[in-house]
């Protein structure tokens, strides 16, 4: 109910009286008062007039299905969206869901996470109301070896986010790392539940260093945040909604033409292209200078030996954290 009210009051933008309210929605006027006590209670300024009604004064940096939903206008990310307090993971929590049969393209956002995960089994710091912490649950029609290009479609999506919405110099460090300067903002970890040649559901788990201010000492020369980079704060929901609409129109062109038409953009903002660069996969160690990233999403590495194409791993570029 919260949701319905906190919509309608920031559709109409001035003041609007209890009455209205529970006759628009069709509840009692107790529900909309209830309501309204609250959206007060998580940090939303309403002012109350006697006469006039309601009106909402000031909105606070916390993530709601209302406002992140009002006017998002997507086709399939951000369908459903459900905003926790605090969780394990947002991916265990989206895996959770997608085992349940929740729908193609529910966006699962905590203001915090106590297990948050990053790739290779390391931990992802997600300090309260500070970062962006969320999994996209997405359930497309593609065979599981398309899967590695939704990650770098989504690494492409957040990169082109900051760029425009932001107005900082991201980057990607192949596959999905995003970088401002030569430290990590942000972080990619896909999930994937399939049988032999048929997707049940993949989760894409997203976590960005927003308003983060200080980093644990293991990571505090290697990580960044939008508001260090920037100089000054950053609104997390206008943020998020800017995401999903520019991750929803790339996935779908993605999914419809399956193929990963923006190639040669993700090309030019990658910052791996034309570096000397380390890979890790398994216990074996490439080292040359990375020269291309294919259609299907590989990194090609050349070296005086021989040329090797690798789809993942781990792949550490010179100069950057
Ligand atoms: C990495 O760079 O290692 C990937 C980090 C991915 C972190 C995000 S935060 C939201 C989602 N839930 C998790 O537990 N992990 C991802």
């Amino acid at each position: 109910m919260k949701d319905k009210v906190l919509s309608l009051l920031i559709d109409k933008n001035d003041y609007v009286s209890g009455e209205d309210i529970s006759r628009e929605l069709g509840v009692s006027r107790a529900a909309v008062w209830k309501a309204i006590s609250s959206l007060r209670n998580i940090g939303y300024k309403i002012d109350a007039s006697t006469r006039k009604g309601y009106k909402i004064i000031s909105v606070p940096d916390i993530l709601s299905k209302g406002y992140i939903m009002k006017n998002l206008d997507t086709e399939i990310i951000g369908k459903n969206i459900i905003c926790l307090d605090t969780i394990d993971s947002t991916n265990e929590e989206a895996k959770r869901l997608g085992n349940c049969g929740e729908i193609d393209g529910t966006v699962i956002f905590a203001e915090q996470q106590t297990g948050g995960k990053g790739r290779l089994g390391r931990s992802w710091v997600s300090p309260k109301g500070a970062g962006l912490y969320f999994s996209i649950l997405l359930r497309p029609d593609l065979r599981p070896f398309d899967i590695p290009n939704i990650t770098l479609v989504a690494g492409y999506s957040i990169c082109k986010t900051i760029r425009n919405f932001i107005k900082c110099d991201a980057m990607i460090k192949w596959p999905n790392d995003i970088i401002i300067g030569n430290k990590k903002v942000c972080g990619i970890l896909s999930e994937m539940a399939a049988e032999t040649d048929r997707i049940n559901y993949i989760v894409v788990g997203i976590g960005i260093n927003v308003n983060v201010q200080e980093f644990t000492e293991n990571i505090k020369n290697k990580a960044t945040s939008l508001s260090i980079a920037k100089g000054c704060m950053i609104n997390r929901s206008d943020f998020a909604k800017e995401i999903l609409r520019q991750l929803d129109k790339d996935y779908r062109d993605f999914v419809l033409s399956n193929s990963f038409s923006m190639i040669d953009e993700f090309k030019k903002n990658c910052v791996t292209i034309g570096r000397q660069v380390t890979a890790y996969i398994g216990n074996k160690v490439i080292e040359g200078i990375a020269v291309d990233i294919l259609e299907n999403g590989e990194l090609v590495i050349k070296n005086d030996e021989k040329q090797f194409n690798i789809s993942s791993g781990e792949v550490a570029v010179q100069g950057i954290y």
